[in-house]
């Protein structure tokens, strides 16, 4: 049988990405189905998490599946030396499919080449973040009303943000122009801007982060200084608070521009801009929950059209 593992965007093709956006919609119109009905989840998180795993518990839920798994991973037998590959073996004897946020780049895909069930990359370590891409991408079709053509800028941690560069990578098909603006310490590594150069990516890069900066922005991304990637504490501090988005610096943004942040937020932006309506990360999280439906009714074998025939029940 295919491995339907969702493990990076890089693999998935426009038409594939506009399939599961479409998915998605339908969701949106009707989130509780019966579309799972006997089928177990597992969330394994090796990681802390709020959004991504209760988003897909609620999606699980919602479709009515049933959820297994755990939030700490001292409290399962990986404390005890058990490996990874021994505890996705175990976990695929009672599982349908398999959810998990892992520290370590990579270990989604290794998942997915060990299991006999789909993997969902929840997010491995400064890797990737796929599930994340596919409700940014909806929440930018959402108040774009395209993916085309659009200026986004990236702001924060380019470096070690896992949610940036799945981004970069599923907005290939789609003809974007990026700015990062990070310091030098969180630049956008190379391999992501050679990514950008072999698909024909235009990408400017910049330190400042001023109103100037952002005046020409259809999509604002700011992201969160992640302490728990850095080895020496004393650099997290130098460059943790460098950005803060205040509501000032949006006075002459352009009117369709929405500000977006994977969550969870620290610092980088300031509480006066929650009440303006150019900000959009908590709606931003709610589409995750329609986009992870989508997502763990593809893996499993469940069409559009089987999503469109429920709904019309
Ligand atoms: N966006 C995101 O991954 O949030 P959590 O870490 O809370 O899951």
């Amino acid at each position: 049988m295919e491995n339907k593992s969702f493990v990076t965007i890089a693999k998935h093709s426009k038409d594939k990405i506009l399939y599961l956006l479409e998915m998605a919609k339908e969701f949106e119109k009707k989130p509780n189905r019966r579309l799972l009905d006997g089928k177990i989840v597992a969330t394994l998180f090796f990681e802390p998490s709020t959004r991504t795993r209760l988003s897909f518990e609620t999606a699980a839920n919602r479709l009515g599946a049933k959820v297994i798994g755990f939030t700490d991973p001292k409290v399962t037998s990986s404390s005890k030396g058990e490996t990874l590959k021994d505890t996705i073996m175990m976990v695929s004897n009672y599982a349908d499919i398999i959810v998990m946020r892992h520290y370590l780049e990579g270990a989604a895909r290794y998942a997915s080449e060990t299991a006999p069930v789909p993997i969902v990359n929840a997010g491995d370590g400064a890797n990737q973040h796929p599930s994340q891409t596919m409700l940014d991408l909806y929440s930018i079709y959402k108040t774009q009303g395209t993916l085309e053509n659009l200026n986004i800028y990236l702001v924060g941690d380019l470096k070690y943000g896992r949610t940036v560069h799945s981004l970069l990578m599923a907005m290939r098909h789609f003809n974007p122009t990026f700015h990062f603006i990070a310091p030098d310490e969180l630049r956008m590594p190379e391999e992501y801007k050679l990514y950008c150069e072999e698909n024909h990516i235009r990408y400017f890069e910049h330190t400042d982060f001023t109103e100037e900066t952002i005046a020409d922005a259809d999509i604002l991304y700011m992201t969160r200084v992640q302490r728990e990637r850095f080895t020496d504490l004393m650099e997290y501090e130098k460059v943790k608070d460098v950005y803060i988005l205040h509501n000032r610096m949006l006075e002459y943004t352009r009117p369709n521009l929405r500000i977006l942040h994977p969550l969870p937020r620290v610092n980088e932006i300031a509480y006066d801009v929650d009440d303006n309506p150019k900000a959009y990360y908590f709606q931003q999280a709610k589409n995750g929950l329609y986009a992870r439906e989508a997502i763990l009714c593809d893996v499993l074998g469940i069409t559009l059209d089987d999503v469109k025939a429920d709904t019309l029940k």
